[in-house]
């Protein structure tokens, strides 16, 4: 799976995105570490903080499959009805959770049809809050 067919993914299951309040539609891909992909999308809710994220959603599909170790997650978002953004990143809350699962080098890529940019996820998030000890 080459990043460029991650986006793609993330920019398809974008197209799926529930956001009738923020009207800003994300997707995500999740590749894991022997090559199953697990999609999300943004999922809102009339009480605004339950919204799901993409890249949450992405996850909590991923783990509920069993798979636990991911080498690099697509990210694609922008208003509805518009060309996606060509640098979507994360926030916060997501790159937090995604730390429970993804390493330093795990890669992040973001970027519409037309632009790709690849970052690693300690880059983006290098000290994640930790309970582990290891
Ligand atoms: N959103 C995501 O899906 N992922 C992010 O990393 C940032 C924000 C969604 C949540 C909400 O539905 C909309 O984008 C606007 O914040």
């Amino acid at each position: 799976m080459t990043d460029r067919e991650l986006l793609n993914l993330a920019l398809r299951a974008r197209g799926n995105a529930y956001a009738p309040y923020s009207h800003f539609c994300v997707g995500a891909a999740l590749l894991a570490e022997d090559d199953r992909v697990y999609l999300g999308a943004n999922v809102e809710n009339s009480s605004y903080p339950a919204t799901l994220c993409a890249e949450r959603a992405a996850l909590a599909s991923a783990v509920t499959d069993g798979a636990r170790r991911f080498t690099a997650i697509a990210i694609a978002g922008g208003k509805e009805g518009e060309a996606p953004l060509p640098a979507c990143v994360p926030c916060g809350v997501c790159r937090q959770a995604l730390s429970e699962f993804c390493m330093p080098d795990t890669r992040v890529v973001i970027g519409d049809e037309n632009t790709l940019t690849v970052t690693d996820f300690g880059v983006l998030f290098p000290a994640p809050f930790t309970l582990k000890e290891d």
